[in-house]
C-alpha cells in the first residue's frame, strides 16, 4: 500500500494517540514492525502557527525516522493551511494526517473536531486548504474521522467522497460515532460502506484490532486496503511484528512471556528517559506499566507500586520482582486498555444541525491543547 509517495511494508498504520505516540514509543514499535507508518501525537494547528514551545517539543522525530508522520488538529481552513505551510517550509514532516474525529466538548461545542464532517462545505474547505498548502512540498495529507456524530447522522461516506475529491491521499475510519466515544464495538460494516464508495484512494479501517488476526479479518470482511491500530498496541509494541507476519501470510508468534515483556518495559523506560529526562519519563511511563501487565496474572501489589515508579533504578528493581515465566491469560490480549468510556452527550453549538449546508468556519483559534480523538 502507498500513502502518496510513501510505500509501506504492510498496510498498517499506528493510530495517533495523544500522550502516547511520541518518538520513543514509535521507535520501539518500529523495532518490531519496520517499514510501517507510525503517526506522532496530535498537535494543534493554532499552536504550531503561533509557535508554542510545548508543541514544538511534541513535533520531534527520532534520528533517521522515516516517514515522519504527524497528526494535525484544526477546524479552520486558514489556520490549518498556515500550519501545513509552516511544517512544509521547515521541512519537518513527510506525511500529515488531519483529525476530524475528536469528540471533546471543548471543540465540538464550537463546531470543530468531530462536528466538522456534519457540514460538508466546512469540511471541504479545511481539507482543500491542507492539500493546497502541502502540495508544493510533496507531502501527502490523509484524513481520519468517525462514522458521524450519532447513528442518526452518519457522515462517513460523504466525508470519504469529499476527501477524495479534495486530493486527500488516504482516509481512515474509526468505526464508531462521536456519541459512542469508545463504548461498544466498532461497527466494521461502516468501513465496508466507505470502501465501496471511495475507490480512488486507500481506505483504512480502524477500531478494535487487538490481535494480528483481527487485521486480516477486518480487511477480508470490509475490503479495506489497510488498518490503523490504536489501543491494541498499548503495552504490546510487538503487535506490529505480529501484524507484519500475519499480513505477509507468515505464522504469528504467541504473546511473549513476562521475562521478555519486562526487558521491553525496561528498554521503553530508558528510551523515554533519554527523550524527556528521567523524572518526566517515569511519570509518563506509569500508565504504560499497567498496559504492559494487562493479562499477566501478577497481582495488585506490584501493579500499584509500578504505577508510582519514579526512577529508572526503582523501575529495574520492580521489574526484577516479576516472575519471568508467567504467560498471558487466555484472551488477555483482548482486554481493553486505554480509553473505554462512552457513550457521551455530544456538545454542539445551538441550532448547529439546522443548516448543514452552512459554511461558517468554526473558530477554535484559541485551542492550544487537546487530549485526544
Ligand atoms: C489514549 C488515546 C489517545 C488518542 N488520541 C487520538 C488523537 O490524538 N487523534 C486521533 O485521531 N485519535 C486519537 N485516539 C483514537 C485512536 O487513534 C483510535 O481511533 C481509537 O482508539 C480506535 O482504535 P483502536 O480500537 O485500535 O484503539 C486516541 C485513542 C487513545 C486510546
Amino acid at each position: 500500500m502507498r500513502i502518496g509517495t510513501i510505500e509501506l511494508a504492510a498496510p498498517v498504520v499506528l493510530a495517533p494517540m495523544a500522550g502516547v505516540t511520541n518518538a520513543p514509543f514509535r521507535s520501539l514499535c518500529r523495532e518490531f514492525g519496520p517499514g510501517l507508518v507510525y503517526v506522532n501525537e496530535m498537535v494543534m494547528a493554532t499552536a504550531l502557527v503561533y509557535g508554542n514551545a510545548k508543541t514544538d517539543r511534541m513535533v520531534q522525530f527520532g534520528a533517521g525516522e522515516s516517514p515522519r508522520s504527524l497528526q494535525l488538529y484544526g477546524s479552520n481552513p486558514d489556520m490549518v493551511g498556515a500550519a501545513v505551510s509552516r511544517l512544509g517550509d521547515e521541512g519537518r514532516v513527510d506525511h500529515i494526517d488531519l483529525n476530524f474525529g475528536c469528540p471533546a466538548a471543548k471543540v465540538t461545542r464550537r463546531g470543530g473536531g468531530a462536528a466538522v464532517p456534519a457540514k460538508p462545505r466546512v469540511l471541504a474547505a479545511v481539507l482543500g486548504a491542507a492539500v493546497r498548502a502541502a502540495t508544493p512540498f510533496g507531502i501527502p495529507v490523509t484524513a481520519k474521522f468517525r462514522v458521524g456524530l450519532f447513528d442518526s447522522l452518519r457522515t462517513h461516506v460523504q466525508t470519504g467522497r469529499i476527501a477524495a475529491d479534495q486530493g486527500i491521499a488516504a482516509v481512515a475510519l474509526h468505526a464508531r460515532t462521536a456519541e459512542q466515544h469508545y463504548a461498544g464495538d466498532a461497527d466494521w460494516a461502516m468501513i465496508g460502506e466507505l470502501k465501496a464508495a471511495v475507490t480512488e484512494i486507500p481506505v483504512l479501517g480502524n477500531g478494535d484490532i487487538w490481535e494480528a488476526a483481527d487485521a486480516v479479518r477486518m480487511m477480508a470482511e470490509t475490503g479495506c486496503d489497510g488498518v490503523v491500530v490504536g489501543r491494541g498496541c498499548l503495552g504490546r509494541p510487538w503487535l506490529f511484528g505480529h501484524l507484519l507476519d500475519a499480513l505477509s501470510g507468515r505464522p504469528v508468534a504467541p504473546s511473549p512471556d513476562l521475562g521478555v515483556v519486562r526487558t521491553i518495559m525496561a528498554r521503553h523506560g530508558q528510551m523515554l528517559a533519554a527523550h524527556c529526562g528521567e523524572e518526566m519519563a517515569m511519570r509518563d511511563f506509569r500508565k504504560h506499566t499497567s498496559w504492559y501487565l494487562t493479562g499477566y496474572p501478577v497481582g495488585g501489589d506490584i501493579r500499584r507500586r509500578l504505577a508510582m515508579v519514579s526512577s529508572l533504578g526503582q523501575l529495574d528493581d520492580l521489574l526484577g520482582e516479576l516472575d519471568p515465566s508467567l504467560l498471558v491469560v487466555p484472551g488477555g490480549e483482548r482486554i481493553r486498555r486505554g480509553h473505554t468510556n462512552g457513550p457521551i452527550r455530544v456538545a454542539l453549538p445551538d441550532g448547529y444541525l439546522d443548516h448543514l449546508d452552512d459554511d461558517t468556519m468554526p473558530d477554535d483559534g484559541d485551542v492550544l491543547a487537546l487530549s485526544g480523538g
